[in-house]
């Protein structure tokens, strides 16, 4: 069984790269486009799985042409892919991204099959959930299958991430089961009524989190770095200054590398630190999974930027 669960979203990403982003109603040309998988739960699969990690893959697609594409790659990523489930019919998730020259990004989901993706689903993958180390999930999919699953982690003996990403609202009895989560400025907003912009705002925002029943919250600041709040210790982590190109799937990153560290048994603060410079790393390529490092890119880039200090032992034994 694999390390690490994740269950979510599986989509084809159709992204188009320009000078900015089109006001409404306005046409902006010059782009140049891209297909390239995504979805924020395999994105955050590969994650785990480029550092080297076992992980099990949770969610649908459709029985379409994107469907076995997104299929084959998961598989030649080396995720486990027994629960990616395919309805008659279904049409896969896709996701048409706008990306500016900076590397901001605006996002349209059609979600498909994501929204199929069931209680049943997670009901077969029992045993992947119950035996991982380290259970991670987002909201592309029904609220109340990712509820689901976080009973069954919760109940068993793996440490539970939440994503609360896209934004919305929680109720506490979900977060109350949540171990780790890890918003962004955002989704920590629409969590807690806190508008987030800095490092102070985030520590206020994340110890709303903490008393809503998460043990430790993570919020992330972009270039601003993350912001680690628990009962013992509050730390913020500086940004990594990289040159950015797109922003997209590094969320995504971030969340995996952190699930990698967790479940390698690493402090939170160090799992913390290896996810922040994962997802610098990613936003330096175009696209989310073809983006994101292996071990080896983390632990020379790591070295090179005098971060690797700040992790208990070394990424890589030379
Ligand atoms: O987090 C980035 C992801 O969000 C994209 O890959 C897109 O598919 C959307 O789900």
């Amino acid at each position: 069984m694999a390390e690490i669960a994740v269950l979510g979203s599986i989509h084809m990403d159709l992204m188009v790269k320009l000078s900015r982003i089109p006001a409404k109603g306005e046409t902006v040309i010059g782009g140049s486009f891209q297909v390239s998988p995504g979805g924020k739960g395999a994105n955050q699969a590969v994650a785990v799985s480029r550092l080297g990690g076992q992980v099990a893959m949770i969610g649908r697609v459709g029985s379409d042409f994107f469907g076995d594409m997104l299929v084959e790659r998961l598989k030649s990523e080396k995720v486990d892919i027994r629960y990616v489930f395919r309805g008659e019919g279904d049409r896969t998730g896709v996701a048409l991204i706008l990306v500016d020259r900076r590397g901001n990004n605006v996002i349209a989901v059609a979600s498909g099959a994501d929204e199929s993706c069931s209680k049943d689903d997670v009901e077969s993958a029992r045993e992947a959930i119950s035996s991982a180390k380290v259970f991670l999930t987002q909201l592309e999919i029904p609220l109340a299958t990712v509820e689901h699953a976080v009973s069954i982690a919760y109940r068993g003996e793996p440490l539970v991430v939440l994503n609360p990403a896209p934004a919305r609202q929680l109720p506490k009895t979900l977060l109350e089961k949540v171990d780790v989560i890890v918003p962004n400025a955002l989704e920590a907003y629409h969590l807690t009524g806190i508008r987030v912009h800095d490092v102070e705002t985030a520590i206020k925002a994340g110890k709303r989190l903490l008393r809503r029943g998460v043990a430790y919250a993570l919020v992330t600041l972009g270039r601003k770095g993350v912001v680690v709040v628990s009962e013992e210790e509050t730390t913020h982590l500086r940004g990594v200054k990289v040159r950015s190109v797109d922003a997209t799937g590094a969320g995504d990153t971030f969340c995996g590398a952190l699930a990698f560290g967790l479940a390698r048994k690493m402090k939170i603060h160090e799992a913390a630190e290896l996810a922040n410079n994962a997802a610098a790393l990613a936003t330096t390529k175009l696209g989310a999974q073809e983006a994101m490092p292996t071990l080896m890119e983390l632990h020379n880039f790591m070295l090179s930027n005098g971060r690797a200090r700040r992790l208990g032992r070394p990424l890589i034994q030379t």
